[in-house]
């Protein structure tokens, strides 16, 4: 791979995007950001500081300062904020149901599209972590806002079905009926919140849309790095 290669992979909760994501980033020697743990790290940092999330001056104020130190080694995963590692606080629970309230707050939007626009840009470039080979980002609107002229623009989905059975594995262990009951409500109602201010479901144009439904994680990797070497030649 001669020039730097930006890889942009957005989708739904459960449809695999950042395991997928990260292990494409780790077999191509790029770069990898996951834009949902910067909203999430934002959501850890405004209820540590007990403001309001309905106080969104407030909200966005504490974004812009918030001291974050996010690593883009695929391999070593590093998020702090003022120091502390949140790396397991921000997949709890009472993060995932908050988050939204974060991330629909435009003006931390555009505080955070800044900062991983910058993030992306300085993986192009030789003295950088990938040593400028590039970087793969991962989220909700990076193949439409944040990078809409990544070389590589993939949309992964997964049916209802199997982004509910992988989110309930996650969280409870099992995908049996109860499980999946009692994951329903939180992963529609975010989509349900998070689409208010990005369009995430439907492909853009000349977005790749690559369906996981049916595929392990292996085999999804396999057919993004089929759509980055069909499109960049880079393998
Ligand atoms: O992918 P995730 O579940 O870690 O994302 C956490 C939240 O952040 C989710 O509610 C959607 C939001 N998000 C966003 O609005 N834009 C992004 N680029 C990434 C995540």
């Amino acid at each position: 791979m001669s020039q730097p290669v930006v890889v942009a992979i957005d989708g739904p909760s459960g449809s695999g995007k950042s395991s997928v994501s990260r292990e494409v980033a780790r077999r191509l020697g790029l770069a990898y950001l996951d834009t949902g743990a910067m909203y999430r790290a934002a959501t850890w940092w405004c209820l540590r500081s007990e403001i309001d999330l309905a106080d969104t001056a407030a909200v966005a104020a504490a974004v812009r300062a918030m001291p974050l130190d996010q690593g883009v080694d695929p391999s070593v995963e590093k998020l702090e904020v003022d120091g502390a590692d949140v790396r397991a606080d921000i997949r709890e629970t009472w993060i995932s149901e908050k988050v939204s309230a974060v991330a629909t707050n435009l003006d931390v939007r555009a505080e955070l599209r800044r900062l991983q626009r910058e993030a992306i840009a300085g993986q192009t470039v030789p003295d950088s972590f990938s040593e400028g080979r590039g970087i793969v980002a991962e989220g909700r609107d990076i193949t439409t806002v944040v990078a809409p002229d990544a070389d590589v623009r993939v949309l992964l989905t997964a049916s209802e079905e199997a982004r509910l059975a992988r989110r309930a594995r996650e969280l409870h262990g099992a995908a049996d009926a109860a499980a999946v009951d009692a994951t329903r409500d939180q992963v529609l109602r975010r989509d349900r919140d998070d689409s208010t201010v990005v369009e995430f479901q439907v492909a853009a144009d000349g977005v790749v849309t690559v369906d996981s439904s049916d595929l392990d994680l292996e085999q999804t990797v396999d057919a993004v790095l089929d759509v980055v070497a069909r499109l960049t030649g880079a393998r």
